[in-house]
């Protein structure tokens, strides 16, 4: 994890919008500009052929477009029907029925009615499509309305949908045993974005524990979870648990991002645990290919190669 105050500054900067447009304009004009590491492109359709050539080699996806903190509900409707064209499109290409979205980009911002019938109307799709749609966590601010959405639509009989955890955050033990009541699948993640110390963990140790913890909660009573780290000391802590559980290699999965990692991503999947790979495509791609920098130098190092190579 790269130290905590550069971490800031790059989530700062993935919620800057001047940047953002600048960004969006300039970053990924030609093919081997320096987010494509990252994203797997601009439209469905190149979406579509990474996730194809991910699951030759015999790992499964999710495909995730791109965008978050629409700030008008015009923009938040684009957003929906562009999911379920998505779903669509995947339902026909093929490949893996599985899609993660935000709740900011239905609207979640703006009011929470507006982001729960933009949801809805997702799930309608998904449900006819046989998709499972994944709501990822965003700012802790969002945790409370996305849980509280995810829960109403369950309890209204959604049934192909699951959730993110943050183990930064402190309540996240609360939330993950909710989860496990009512049955909902749970994506573990450490957490991306910038938060107080009065809600989140400040330090990287406390972080990882607070992850080994959850994670044994999650595989001894979650249904079907979902591990997603690249950290091999958080991957060694759940095959070490899953293992002395005697659990099947296929009660739970590992996932990690498009582009990470992809050494771990095919050993994990060739010692025979399901393995899914986030793919994220779109123009919005500012705000996520931030985030993904604050997390490692290395990173830095090499937008700044890549750009002085392409000059
Ligand atoms: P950590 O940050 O400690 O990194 C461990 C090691 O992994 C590093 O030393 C490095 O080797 C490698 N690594 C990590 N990040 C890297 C990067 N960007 N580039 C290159 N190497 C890197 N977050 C969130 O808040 N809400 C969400 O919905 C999701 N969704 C999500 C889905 C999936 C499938 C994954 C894998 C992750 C997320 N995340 C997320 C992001 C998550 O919260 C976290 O920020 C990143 O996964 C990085 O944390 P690690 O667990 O990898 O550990």
């Amino acid at each position: 994890m790269f130290d905590m105050a550069s971490k800031a500054m790059f989530a700062a900067l993935a919620e800057s919008a001047t940047v953002k447009q600048l960004a969006s304009r300039y970053g990924m004009r030609r093919p081997t500009s320096f987010a494509r590491r990252f994203i797997a492109g601009e439209t469905v359709a190149e979406a579509i052929e990474a996730a194809r050539a991910l699951e030759r080699s015999g790992l499964t996806v999710t495909l995730d477009l791109l965008g978050e903190g629409v700030a008008s509900t015009d923009a938040a409707a684009a957003a929906t029907r562009a999911y379920g064209d998505l779903i669509q499109a995947v339902a026909s290409a093929g490949v893996t029925r599985n899609i993660s979205v935000k709740l900011t980009q239905l609207g979640l911002a703006i009011d929470r009615a507006t982001s729960f019938d933009n949801l809805r109307r997702i799930l309608d799709v998904a449900a006819a499509a046989e998709c499972f749609v994944r709501v990822d966590m965003e700012q802790a601010v969002y945790v409370e309305p996305t849980l509280g959405i995810v829960e109403t639509l369950w309890k209204i009989g959604y049934r192909q949908m699951g959730v993110v955890i943050q183990s930064y955050l402190r309540r996240s033990p609360d939330d993950v045993r909710r989860m496990i009541a009512l049955g909902v699948r749970v994506r573990l993640v450490k957490g991306a974005y910038r938060e107080s110390r009065d809600v989140a963990f400040p330090l990287k140790a406390e972080v990882d524990h607070a992850f080994v913890d959850l994670m044994r909660l999650l595989l001894a009573g979650g249904a079907y979870p979902a591990i997603a780290t690249h950290d091999p000391a958080m991957i060694a802590a759940t095959r070490e648990f899953a293992e002395s559980k005697g659990l099947a290699k296929n009660a739970f999965e590992f996932q990690m991002l498009f582009g990470i990692r992809r050494d771990l991503q095919a050993s994990l999947s060739g010692a025979g645990y399901p393995f899914r790979v986030y793919v994220p495509f779109g123009t919005e791609w500012f705000p996520y290919f931030m985030r993904r920098l604050g997390e490692r130098p290395a990173n830095v190092g090499f937008v700044v190669r890549s750009v002085v190579r392409e000059k």
